[in-house]
């Protein structure tokens, strides 16, 4: 039997983004050692805030272009309190998502088992929430475009702009994969959010582009188009009326937020950054930041990247060829890694649902106590 390895660079960054990445690489390998068809090797690069504060740099000069040689990243979380965070953002994250072309940012959301949602409605009926928010990851807001004039924010007249960046290319690509997306899920239904009435450019031509596409998914995918402000009160009044949803990289980064507080907590919600085209590695991290808040307690909740972890898996089994372009896999992948991804969710949702929680679900264990519970259920759903 041949055993396909995987390289994975995992980049812990600061804070919990550590005692996640250190949980999320030990489940990885418990999974490939009890499957035995595939593993790791993983290689860690410190790319943290300490370094930074040391070095003056994040990722070393070509460090971003190296990871073009890795099947996969493995992220945690990059940002301290003692530098600005637009720096650990600008010099960490956001180069590796446009370099490496992961133009598609895609955060599922839904209530696992033996957690609850602040919606009452959904404390009754979980299956009401269940949602995949498609982020437009490469361009928009988070382009980078504008200056500071003078350039300090003390003098009495800064001025500062911040333009936001819509490409015709840009969008067609993340709507076309957000409409892909809803194709390959049960409901097939997407929304689209923009702020169409008071921005009245780049936002209106994100609306155009989506109707155009729309008509190729006619009778195919249903949709509609919501106002991100109205797209609130929605989720909150009628989360059952949403499946997949596609907006902008600053709009799909709130509501991602909020849809992972609406599920339980920030800490179990996953994200994949992709480049659909697979030319160049794609990357796997929780939704959530460093947490110094109660970063070295041991006490982070894990689950947001194990879940990220399968995503990951899931994603490395479409690598032979046998996916669409969303990673949802209809053959039997590499080395039955579809299974393997499976597995690793099962054994995350008997965890839940046995009660071994951290305290951000209501529950009293640790970091290391979660990590160890699903190892075990591993080999139980296995
Ligand atoms: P955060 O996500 O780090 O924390 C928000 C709140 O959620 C805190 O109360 C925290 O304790 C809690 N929380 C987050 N993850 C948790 C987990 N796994 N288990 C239990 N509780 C959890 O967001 P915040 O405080 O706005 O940012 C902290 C730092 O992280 C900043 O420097 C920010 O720039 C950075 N950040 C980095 C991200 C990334 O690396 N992709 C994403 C978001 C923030
Ligand atoms: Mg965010």
């Amino acid at each position: 039997m041949s055993i396909r390895t995987f390289k994975i660079a995992s980049i812990p960054g600061d804070g919990i983004g550590v005692d996640i990445t250190e949980a999320a690489v030990e489940v990885l390998q418990k999974l490939s050692q009890t499957f035995g068809t595939f593993n790791f090797e993983f290689d860690t690069l410190d790319w943290s805030s300490q370094k930074y504060k040391q070095r003056g740099y994040y990722a070393p000069p070509g460090g971003v272009e190296g990871l073009k040689k890795y099947d996969a990243i493995y992220f945690g979380a990059v940002g301290w309190p003692d530098v600005p965070d637009h720096i650990s953002l600008w010099q960490m994250i956001l180069p590796i998502r446009t370099t490496l072309n992961q133009y598609a940012n895609v955060r599922p959301t839904r209530i696992i088992p033996g957690t609850s949602s602040p919606l009452s409605a959904c404390v009754s009926n979980s299956s009401l929430l269940d949602w995949v928010i498609v982020r437009e990851n490469s361009e928009g807001e988070y382009s980078g475009h504008g200056g500071t004039t003078p350039s300090t924010a003390h003098a009495p007249h800064t001025v500062a702009t911040e333009v936001s960046i819509f490409t015709r290319v840009g969008i067609e690509r993340i709507v076309r994969f957000a409409f892909e997306t809803a194709l390959h899920r049960p409901r097939k239904k997407l929304t689209m959010v923009t702020k169409s009435n008071a921005q009245r450019h780049g936002m209106v031509l994100w609306d155009a582009v989506f109707y155009e596409v729309a008509k190729e998914y006619d009778g195919r995918v249903e949709y509609d188009k919501m106002l991100v402000d109205a797209m609130t009160v929605r989720m909150v009044n009628r989360p059952e009326t949403l499946d997949t949803i596609v907006a902008t990289n600053l709009h799909a980064d709130i509501l991602s937020d909020l849809a992972a507080a609406l599920s339980g907590s920030i800490g179990i919600a996953p994200s994949s950054n992709l480049d659909p085209t697979r030319q160049f590695p794609s990357m796997f991290e929780p939704i959530h930041g460093s947490a110094p808040d109660i970063a070295g307690q041991g006490i982070a909740n894990p689950i947001g990247a194990f879940w990220s972890a399968t995503e990951m898996v899931r994603w490395l089994a479409g690598s032979d060829g046998n996916s669409n372009i969303v990673g949802l896999v209809d053959g039997p992948g590499v080395g039955n890694m579809v299974k393997a991804a499976d597995c690793l969710m099962k054994a995350i949702e008997n965890v839940t649902q046995a009660g071994v929680k951290t305290r951000d679900l209501g529950g009293q264990s640790n970091t290391k106590a979660v990590t160890s519970a699903v190892c075990v259920e591993i080999e139980k759903v296995y």
